[in-house]
């Protein structure tokens, strides 16, 4: 089983920015003036070819670092695919699966995203798990429906318990700057607890809300009680700004600790 994790989960997706050394500049500075971090979970995911850098210079620091993406296999003829053993192999804690990029732009299916979480956590990863309606799903009044499949589709090969993580990504929040309101991200994360609860799916898992995630909204979202942190990706690629957001004063009933 996963080691059950209870800090708030603040993570930075880079998508496909920041080459080697502009990621190497990031992590040192970021590495230099966060210095401590107390009861949260700092994570970084900068693309493939610029892990082994960062993963250099965040080397025995608080900030953890993680991939984007991952194949279902250990080795073999999957040209440009990456191993879980690969990742493991350079201290990634973490990996990014069915990010609703890769599912729109990349045909990633809920199948496929099966297979990676089952070989993520085989493979001592623990995957975080995007999920999320689009603005037509979510007016059609389907949010709901499209969550469930996703969920079971994704988690289908998940054995119980595991360690993984859930991002609740709505599409139409994604780098437009219309974050979904704190409201409707409770109202979603209690749904999505309730769904794991019920396939006794939920020790360990923390929810966390992804989708134009900012210095000025991050306390709203993260007071949250059903929030258990954010995936950040416009607002991680400055230092600044993901300090701010590291660093947010949350009023949880109960505390900063997730349950
Ligand atoms: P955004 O991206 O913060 O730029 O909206 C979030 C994500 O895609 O994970």
């Amino acid at each position: 089983m996963g080691k059950i994790e209870q800090r708030l989960l603040i993570a930075g997706n880079w998508k496909m920015h920041k080459g080697v050394k502009e990621a190497m500049e990031f992590a040192r500075e970021l590495r230099t003036r966060l210095g401590e971090v107390n009861g949260r979970e700092v994570v970084v995911f900068p693309p493939f070819t610029s892990l082994p850098a960062v993963a250099e210079v965040l080397k025995g620091s608080a900030v953890a670092y993680g991939a984007q993406n991952v194949f279902w296999e250990k080795s073999g003829a999957f040209t440009g695919e990456i191993s879980p053993v690969f990742l493991t192999e350079l201290g990634c804690r973490y990996v990014l699966i069915g990010h609703s990029e890769r599912r729109r732009l990349l045909g990633e299916t809920d199948e496929m995203c099966s297979r990676k979480m089952r070989a993520a956590l085989e493979n001592g990863l623990r995957p975080i798990l995007c999920c999320g309606e689009t603005l037509v799903e979510r007016n059609q009044g389907k949010t709901l429906t499209v969550l469930a499949v996703q969920l079971a589709g994704g988690l289908a090969r998940v054995p119980t318990p595991a360690g993984f993580d859930i991002a609740y990504e709505p599409v139409w929040a994604i780098g437009t700057g219309v974050n979904a309101t704190p409201e409707q991200v409770q109202e979603v994360h209690r749904w999505i607890r309730h769904w794991l609860v019920e396939r006794g799916l939920a020790e360990g898992v923390r929810i966390v809300y992804g989708g134009s995630v900012k210095p000025d909204n991050i306390g709203a979202i993260l007071s949250q009680p059903d929030v258990a942190g954010v995936l950040v990706g416009g607002a991680s690629l400055e230092v600044t700004a993901f300090i701010q957001i590291v660093n947010s004063q949350v009023r949880k009933p109960g505390g900063d600790v997730c349950s």
